[in-house]
């Protein structure tokens, strides 16, 4: 029975999650997007020149693995290398709402392994655009489909990391309770704010449950950069889907 209930509670999930249609009982859901494609490129160049420097500083013995660690733990000082650069924040943009919307998150990826390491460097940075939380709830604001301008409650299935590029976000930490894996409850511990250049580095060492949101200390848009432990867009995206129901928390207890 358990077994049974598992399954229709993943199928749901991933119905709902990952299938995430356009319309949302009768709600468009707007998601973040490229403003200018010339300048997301020119974003991606400048990241591959960053890693190429960071790559040529490392003992030619080490590992695909151990690479991709190290570009991994780097990331805010990766991140701040891209600022001081000239990252171009204005390439990204969130849309209009209205009462007949609501907003998403989204990501694009700005650097694969498998398109710009030989190895290939198990590794693949993303550009995150955040709404904030205002923006996001000024219609709609009590729905509770209106939940998308923020990342679910999950743990990662591969090492991730991130480092904030524009504005602030806000990262919630939770923990979990007892051993019921179907309902899988959590509890939170606390909140941290991370601004612009800071970050977080899980490489899977010690239990990280966490949501993502931009409850706009910085700006209205919100950048960051991630990196996660597969070669390319696509491993990662196929990884998520296929782990969802398994690093989905969604019984929050308040106690
Ligand atoms: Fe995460």
């Amino acid at each position: 029975m358990n077994l049974l209930f598992r399954n229709i509670v993943a199928c749901c999930l991933f119905i709902f999650l990952v299938q995430v249609p356009t319309k949302l009982l009768g709600l468009e859901m707007k998601y973040c997007s490229i403003r200018d494609t010339v300048k997301h490129e020119a974003n991606q160049k400048l990241l591959e020149a960053v890693l190429e420097k960071e790559l040529a500083n490392l003992d030619s013995s080490m590992t695909l693995a151990d690479q991709a660690n190290y570009l991994s733990t780097r990331i805010t000082k990766i991140a701040s290398t891209l600022l001081k650069q000239g990252f171009l924040a204005d390439a990204y943009e969130i849309p209009k709402s209205d009462r007949n919307s609501i907003l998403s998150f989204n990501c694009f990826a700005l650097w694969e392994g498998e398109r710009n390491t030989k190895g290939p460097i198990p590794l693949t940075f993303f550009v995150y655009i955040w709404p904030s939380e205002k923006v996001a709830l000024k219609h709609n604001s009590s729905n509770p489909l209106n939940c998308h301008y923020a990342s679910t409650i999950h743990s990662h299935p591969i090492p991730c990391s991130f480092a904030v590029l524009q504005g602030a976000l806000i990262q919630k930490n939770y923990e979990c309770i007892g051993s019921d894996q179907v309902a899988k409850s959590v509890r939170l511990i606390e909140e941290e704010i991370f601004r612009k250049g800071e970050g977080h580095v899980d490489n899977l060492t010690k239990p990280c449950i966490h949501q993502l949101y931009n409850k706009e200390l910085g700006s209205k848009i919100c950048l960051s950069l991630h990196a996660y432990g597969l070669s390319s867009e696509e491993k990662v995206m196929t990884c998520f889907t296929e782990t969802l129901s398994d690093c989905t928390y969604n019984h929050v207890i308040f106690k």
